[in-house]
């Protein structure tokens, strides 16, 4: 079952991190694995995401030579998105895991790093409170959140946007680009 967490909680628990590590160590290496077992949504959500950072690309004037993907697991996102509209993509860590704290400051290091025009972009699930998934040892966030480390971070948001048409059962998957 899920349980609330205050943050200062999650912020000093080193097994925080040793719980996911041990968690995903065995989660197998397929779709499925990567999307707990709702491996039927990966079209719609690519082709959410496609769209969503289509429309940016032409609005910011996103250049196409480099994506950075976060928490990439076995590439899914990055082998169906990214890799068609990008010409070199990183892979690595993920915004669940992160504690807040964590999050922010690796925030503040991608902003850093970004190209003229470049874009910070989360898709991650949310949810009414924050809450902790004791399985897998990560978090999901409130949007309210989610968009507070963003702030703390001191980057801006460009645009949101709500994932469609997922499961009613799942939690709702916002999509939010920043700079
Ligand atoms: C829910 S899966 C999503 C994978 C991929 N983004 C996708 O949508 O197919 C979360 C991934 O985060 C990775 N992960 C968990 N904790 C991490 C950490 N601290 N650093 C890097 N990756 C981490 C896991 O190994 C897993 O592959």
């Amino acid at each position: 079952m899920e349980k609330h967490v205050e943050l200062e909680h999650v912020d000093t628990k080193h097994k925080f991190y040793q719980d996911a590590l041990s968690y995903w160590s065995n989660v197998p290496p397929t779709v499925d694995g990567m999307l707990g077992g709702f491996s039927y949504i990966t079209t719609t959500d690519v082709n959410g995401s496609s769209k969503f950072l289509k429309t940016l690309m032409n609005s910011e004037k996103i250049g196409r030579c480099r994506a950075l993907d976060c928490g990439a697991g076995i590439g899914r996102v990055t082998k169906n998105l990214l890799l068609p509209l990008f010409d070199t993509v990183d892979m690595l860590e993920v915004v669940g895991h992160l504690t807040d704290k964590h999050l922010a400051e690796f925030l503040k290091r991608c902003q850093m790093h970004l190209n003229e025009n470049g874009i910070i972009c989360i898709k991650d699930n949310v949810a009414n409170t924050r809450s902790f998934d004791h399985d897998d040892s990560s978090m999901i966030r409130s949007l309210d959140e989610m968009k507070s480390v963003i702030a703390a971070a001191g980057l801006t948001i460009i645009q949101e946007q709500l994932q469609s048409g997922f499961p009613p059962t799942i939690y709702d998957v916002p999509m939010i680009a920043f700079r």
